[in-house]
């Protein structure tokens, strides 16, 4: 019984101790965002602004450390000083609101936002990447083993390569950049290969490299033999 109450009063500490570290949490939240080229981005303040906003100055430091006003809003005139975020960003006068549309790699960095000349605490941290492209498979034949293909994908993105079973395959480095598997021969014509790029913003799959298109050496015989015999079928229809 006194366990039972023990345990019942450090399950109570326990809710107490997780409610105040989320809420703390939550107040100091750095906020840390990744987009791709392209995208839009909105950040603003947690805490409420003060009743009399008289002016909000977003600061942009990019990835080298300098320090430029992304937008500013005094008493009812915006302005953007900087080329670099003018036609594409706004502000909310209301919340405190940034927002960029159209995305660069050049716009990474730290935001900051100073409300009637005080800057706040909180950081917004913006990364902009590019989207991985789709990727394409180059087969590599092996002189001496017919019954082999690498196929290559040679990327800097993290690859995964799979089979028409969805099974995930284990890929070797190539140098300088990229992986490669060896595909084997295994007579069935519908299995097929695939290589996915992806990073933090984006994921695109190669077109599939089926198997019968990697080792039509040995069939090419019997296709030449399969359409022939239909030309002539067709020849011989026309001539009726
Ligand atoms: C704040 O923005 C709203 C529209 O978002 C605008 O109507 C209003 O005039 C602005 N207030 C000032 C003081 O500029
Ligand atoms: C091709 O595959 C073979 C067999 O797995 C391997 O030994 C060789 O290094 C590969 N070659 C290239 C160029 O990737
Ligand atoms: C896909 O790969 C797995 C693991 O290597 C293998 O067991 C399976 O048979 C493969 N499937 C095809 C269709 O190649």
């Amino acid at each position: 019984m006194k366990e039972y109450f023990s345990n019942k009063m450090s399950l109570r500490r326990l809710i107490l101790i997780t409610i105040v570290v989320f809420i703390t949490s939550e107040t100091v939240s750095a906020v840390d965002v990744k987009k791709a080229v392209g995208d839009q981005v909105s950040f603003r303040p947690d805490n409420s602004l003060p009743l009399s906003v008289t002016s909000i100055i977003w600061k942009h430091i990019n990835t080298a450390g300098i320090t430029v006003k992304a937008i500013e809003w005094d008493e009812g005139e915006t302005l953007i000083p900087n080329q670099r975020f003018q036609g594409i960003t706004t502000v909310d006068n209301m919340t405190g609101q940034i927002t960029i549309t159209n995305l660069k790699v050049e716009h990474s960095g730290v935001y900051t936002i100073d409300i009637n000349s005080k800057e706040q605490k909180q950081r917004f941290t913006l990364t902009v990447m590019e989207r991985v492209p789709k990727p394409v498979i180059e087969p590599e034949k092996i002189k001496d083993n017919p019954n082999v293909v690498n196929l290559t994908c040679k990327y800097s993105e993290t690859i995964i390569w799979k089979n028409s079973s969805g099974q995930i395959l284990p890929g070797l480095a190539l140098h300088p950049k990229g992986e490669f598997i060896t595909a084997e021969k295994t007579r069935n014509p519908v299995n097929f290969y695939t290589c996915t790029l992806k990073n933090a913003v984006s994921e695109e799959t190669s077109a599939p490299v089926y198997e019968r298109d990697l080792f039509k050496e040995s069939n090419r015989g019997c296709a030449v033999a399969a359409v022939i015999p239909s030309i002539i079928m067709v020849i011989i229809i026309h001539l009726l």
